[in-house]
């Protein structure tokens, strides 16, 4: 059996190796290492791929979260509404704006945004919501984008974990997670469903003058050339992350597939076990499985965790400690207990190796080593 990797970019890489290799001398030949021609070629795929009006590439997923605050001009003090179950990064760039992060609970299914909880955050004070798609699934952006529309705030996806999954609104139409809110963002680090060789990220938005905002503010809020009319960052996408991006995304929906068919066999394994829940799915979000997170019952996870380690096996805790517990966000506004869902996930959840290149063999003996530990502590 190959060996059991959380993400398998070696494989990968592998079987695309030839393409990869030839996009990346492409680069070197021409030089052109900052906005060079690969990151316009990658730029207007993604769009066409995401059926998104304008995509602006930038350094990470942590940057596009903050330059889309940034352009939206909002001020300190302005609340902005996310969950508290999410990597830091959600709420570090409010904090860091000097906004207010509001933290909501979220769905003990889905691990989304709750809506009543979500309706109850809005005060005067609100000015934004930033849902979160978590590991790979889309927030109930229907409601979300009403109750946006009757508060008259914007709506910033996080879709960092979710490239790629398809929503569906009650009246049948499709939009791509990321295209449906104001401002949607993600990452591309390179263990995400689209990854790069190193940082990397994008904003995307249907809104032109949004767009050129943007675009003016990744690029140190420079209109025309050294002349600065804001503030703004220095964020680039690189040239050569881009070509390497441009050769994946002709893959992201086959390796999508094959996530969800590891998460199909993986569902198999676990039906009807009293002590794992498996995940729920959507009614209204296809699932691209950036993780395949068990919520585990009755289980001494800490002791799970080795099991599985001793087996070879490695898993992670996505996120162990909530962001409203964490001592950087410690805010008065927040005492443990007061997200329910949220702390009880942080303190049951497990998630399992999860990529593009997992094969029955692997599911099979992760599967079997879970179990076992399970029905041994009966
Ligand atoms: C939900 C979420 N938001 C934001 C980010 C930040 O992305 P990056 O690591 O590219 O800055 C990540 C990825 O790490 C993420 O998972």
């Amino acid at each position: 059996m190959r060996p059991i990797r959380m993400v398998d970019l070696k494989t990968q890489y592998d079987k695309i190796k030839s393409e990869v290799d030839e996009a990346i001398h492409e680069v070197m030949d021409t030089t052109s290492f900052i906005n060079g021609p690969a990151v316009q070629k990658f730029q207007k795929n993604l769009e066409q791929y995401l059926g998104v009006k304008h995509v602006i590439p930038c350094a990470n997923g942590t940057d596009a979260l903050q330059v889309s605050m940034m352009a939206l001009d909002l001020k300190p003090g302005d609340e902005v509404i996310t969950v508290s179950f999410t990597f830091v990064a959600t709420v570090e760039v409010i904090a860091l704006l000097k906004l207010t992060p509001i933290l909501v609970d979220v769905d003990p299914g889905t691990f989304n945004m709750d809506m009543d909880a979500l309706k109850r955050a809005i005060t005067p004070k609100t000015k934004a919501i930033v849902p979160v798609h978590l590991f790979g699934q889309c927030a109930n952006m229907e409601d979300i984008m009403e109750i946006a529309k009757e508060h008259n705030l914007y709506v910033i996806e996080d879709a960092c974990q979710s490239i790629g999954s398809d929503y569906t609104f009650s009246d049948g139409t499709k939009k791509k997670s990321g295209t449906i809110g104001h401002i949607g963002t993600t990452s591309f680090f390179p263990s995400k469903n689209l990854g790069c060789f190193g940082d990397g990220g994008a904003i995307f938005t249907n809104d032109d003058s949004l767009a050129t905002r943007l675009r003016f503010i990744v690029n140190h809020g420079m209109h025309v050339r050294y002349y600065h009319e804001e503030i703004g960052v220095n964020s680039r996408l690189d040239s050569l992350q881009a070509a390497i991006l441009d050769v994946k995304l002709k893959h992201l929906d086959e390796y999508a597939v094959a996530r969800q068919n590891a998460a199909a066999a993986y569902d198999r394994a676990f039906a009807d076990n009293p002590k794992l829940q498996t995940p729920v799915r959507s009614a209204s979000s296809t699932h691209v499985f950036h993780q395949y997170t068990l919520v585990t019952k009755d289980i001494d996870r800490d002791k799970l965790l080795e099991h599985l380690q001793s087996k070879n096996i490695p898993c992670a805790i996505y996120y162990p400690v909530p962001m409203h517990l964490q001592k950087a966000y410690l805010d008065p506004r927040y005492k443990e207990g007061d997200l329910p869902v949220t702390e009880q996930l942080s303190r049951t959840v497990i998630s399992l190796p999860m990529h593009s290149e997992m094969d029955d063999e692997q599911i099979g003996f992760i599967a079997n080593a879970l179990l076992d530990f399970v029905n041994s502590n009966d």
